[in-house]
């Protein structure tokens, strides 16, 4: 589907993670990255600069920020400038916030395999921390170029629509059209504002801007599909907590909206309020359930779906000779396929 990683031969693939840890060695200045959010961490009031600090060293891929300095380079950046690694600091601050307010929105006590910080500090600090870091996120972008400012809005503001949308609206009145506009809000936009980024501080044609940008929304959709279909397969030493939360909490996932759509008896009690002595049981059955059943074939069909359409607006943003990549356009294709094996 996507270009090899430099094989002559043709034998022994490497294996889309160790291709993706060759990507992580190819933007060492996410270590700049990391000095630029903490950098943001200035107040005098110290639990402003504990609870953002307590969640930065609970660790994540970075992939936000990873994607915009990857971008950038594929697009023939000769170095990374003081604005590409204010933009990707911004989005991962971004990012936090989200976290931040999602954990307290979902009242989860576990994030990244540690007490959330919504546990740990309680609703009041946690939620100021997040307003906290999303203006300092604004404080790092309105600085750059009009676009890149006006982009950073409609991504923050997609967010704020996506998680309202999926808390607001009644399972029931879900579709699979509505869960992807969810996906789409919620978790593609940063991803596509970290693409557009990355294209827009290399000057690039607009013609390859809009490339990147459908790039980084579809691997953003495919990515949160990955997700939904993770919390079904996965385990909690793997995933950093327990497994079913988006059936506990009745989530608008792709998987419990294809889940109810297949006519599944079973899949009705998503659609009543959880009842405490047989939730559990309930859960675990659901899991087991799904792990065989059409549904996971179905929401992983469509995670391949939108992970192809990424790997063409790659392919085109790129100039569409892929015989001639550079190892940071090797690396992005990369970062699809990474995305990919974890559930296919
Ligand atoms: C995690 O999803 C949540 C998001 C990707 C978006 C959350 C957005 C907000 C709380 C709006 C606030 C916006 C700003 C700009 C501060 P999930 O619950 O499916 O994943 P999880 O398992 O990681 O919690
Ligand atoms: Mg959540």
């Amino acid at each position: 589907m996507t270009p090899a990683l430099t094989n002559p031969d043709g034998i022994s693939q490497p294996s889309a993670k160790e291709r993706f840890a060759h990507a992580l060695a190819l933007v060492p200045e996410i270590a700049a990255v990391e000095a630029r959010i903490r950098s943001t961490f200035k107040s005098d009031v110290a639990i402003m600069r504990e609870i953002p600090e307590y969640l930065l060293s609970l660790g994540g891929k970075r992939i936000r920020p990873i994607l915009a300095l990857l971008c950038s380079k594929a697009l023939g950046a000769q170095e990374i400038t003081d604005d590409i690694i204010d933009i990707a600091a911004g989005i991962e601050l971004i990012h936090m916030a989200t976290l931040m307010h999602d954990d307290i929105i979902d009242q989860s006590p576990i994030r990244r395999h540690k007490p959330s910080a919504y546990a740990k500090y309680g609703t009041p600090g946690t939620l100021l921390s997040g307003d906290f870091l999303l203006t300092r996120a604004f404080g790092l972008c309105s600085r750059l170029d009009r676009e890149i400012i006006e982009a950073t809005e409609q991504a923050c503001i997609e967010l704020v629509e996506g998680e309202t949308l999926e808390i607001a609206v009644p399972l029931g009145e879900h579709t699979a059209s509505s869960s992807l506009t969810i996906a789409t809000r919620k978790t593609a936009s940063l991803f596509r504002l970290a693409a557009f980024c990355g294209a827009s501080l290399t000057d690039s044609p607009d013609a390859v801007k809009d490339h990147m940008t459908k790039f980084g929304e579809s691997l953003g959709i495919a990515f949160q599909i990955i997700d939904d279909i993770l919390d079904v397969t996965s385990d909690e030493a793997t995933l950093g907590k327990r497994p079913g939360i988006d059936i506990a909490e009745r989530k608008p996932s792709l998987i419990n909206i294809l889940w109810i759509a297949s006519g599944d008896p079973a899949a009705k009690r998503l659609l009543t309020p959880p009842d405490p002595l047989t939730e559990q049981a309930f859960v675990e059955e659901s899991l087991t359930k799904l792990r065989e059943s059409a549904v996971l074939t179905e929401a992983k069909n469509a995670a391949r779906r939108h992970a192809d359409v990424a790997t063409k607006n790659l392919a085109e943003a790129l100039g569409g000779d892929l015989s001639n990549l550079t190892p940071e356009g090797e690396a992005l294709f990369a970062v699809i396929d990474f995305a990919l094996e974890r559930v296919l």
